[in-house]
């Protein structure tokens, strides 16, 4: 069997969750229904609803379930943007520039097709946005419907610095929207005290299935919604509510978490040992527990992960490929790195299963696979082609 090493992208069930589901596919019943079985259905997906919203620190009636983080992201940006802009306090949208795609095609397309003014906030070199911008920009501005942030790069896993942006928009009287996506059940969340306005989550990263997640909207936000029909949750999002999968969702929440930190550390510095010219990138503190972020000087980061995958051991670039071409990362680009530097990336992320084992058969394969994908080079594509 591989070695799994690329639990950010997405991470096993967790026999828990995988259970809760297969015994609520036995339920019938919509949980709109008012009779006996709807009303069963209705009470196992409010009870789920429950346990996540304790999970997040917020009342359950905030957490609204979607079809995952993209979904999610799509639903805070573009419904705030439209409700804040409707009410006349402007079409700005502030972005750092080292987010999601799920966030950047979003924020573009607003700016594309609804008339959103799109202002891209700097991140410094360690991959985390800078304060001082976000509040020059929202001084210079009056017209900033909001500001999304993640609250870690799903990339190099620095921690960002999420209350001093609330702190900032609060001020301002700007709503801040949270790609939590990444962090969560990695970072400690309190949606109650934290300021934020909207937060979303996915399941399939925490150990819960696939097509579902959450947006928690404060109670007291102002969101148009994507999707419309039967009024389900809020009207925020309608359509029949996924019980099975909420359920296992909630039991994937539920369960409890570990600091991952010790692998993590005995991973990085094994990579150091092994190949000393690899650069450990992003936050080497702030970083989250489960990511090991690397460039590796003149080659590929697919060549690498071919190598590795051939090894038998599952990795990531941590960027996507437009259309199967690597592309250097916008999130190292704007950490300042050139784009030879930046194609060089290999994203190591853990999950609850990961042992020492898995890391020394990474460990073993890395010096031969680093050689081979020298000696390969780094591909004369220019990327504007
Ligand atoms: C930070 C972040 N945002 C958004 C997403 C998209 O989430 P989903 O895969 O649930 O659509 C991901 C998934 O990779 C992510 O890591």
């Amino acid at each position: 069997m591989a070695v799994y090493l690329d639990h950010a992208a997405t991470t096993p069930m967790l026999p828990v969750a995988r259970d809760a589901m297969i015994d609520a596919l036995d339920v019938v019943g919509n949980s709109s229904s008012i009779h006996s079985a709807g009303q069963n259905a209705r009470r196992m997906l409010e009870e789920a609803r429950e346990a996540i919203a304790g999970s997040l620190g917020c009342d359950p009636i905030e957490v609204v379930f979607t079809s995952g983080g993209t979904e999610s992201v799509n639903l805070a940006i573009k419904g705030m943007f439209w409700a804040r802009s409707a009410a006349g306090a402007g079409r700005r949208i502030l972005v750092p520039r080292g987010e999601h795609h799920a966030t950047i095609d979003t924020v573009e397309w607003l700016e594309r097709t609804e008339g959103a003014i799109v202002e891209w906030l700097p991140t410094d070199e360690l991959g985390r946005v800078s304060l001082e911008a976000t509040e020059s920009a929202l001084s210079a501005h009056h017209d900033v419907a909001l500001v999304t942030t993640l609250m870690a790069s799903n990339e190099v896993g620095t921690i960002q610095p999420v209350e001093g942006v609330v702190r900032l928009a609060t001020r301002a009287g700007v709503p801040v929207h949270a790609d939590a996506i990444g962090a969560y059940r990695h970072l400690p969340i309190d949606f109650s005290s934290s300021g934020l306005t909207a937060l979303s989550v996915s399941a399939h990263k925490i150990g819960g299935p696939l097509g579902i997640g959450a947006l928690v909207v404060s109670r007291t936000a102002a969101i148009e919604p994507l999707i419309h029909g039967g009024g389900q949750q809020r009207k925020v999002r309608s359509g029949t509510q996924d019980v099975p999968a909420a359920v296992a969702f909630s039991a994937a929440a539920r369960h409890p978490t570990m600091p991952l930190t010790g692998l993590r550390d005995r991973l990085i510095a094994g990579v150091q040992s092994a190949v000393p010219s690899a650069v450990l990138r992003g936050d080497p503190i702030d970083r989250l527990d489960n990511n090991a972020h690397f460039t590796f000087p003149g080659c590929e980061g697919d060549s690498l992960l071919y190598l590795l995958d051939a090894a038998g051991v599952c990795v990531s670039t941590g960027s996507a490929c437009q259309a199967g071409i690597p592309e250097a990362s916008h999130v190292l680009l704007a950490m300042g790195l050139t784009e030879a530097e930046a194609r060089g990336a290999l994203r190591m992320t853990l999950g609850v299963a990961s042992t020492d084992a898995d890391v020394d058969t990474l460990l073993s394969a890395l010096p031969a696979a680093y050689d081979r994908a020298v000696r390969a080079g780094l591909s004369t594509r220019v990327s504007a082609l």
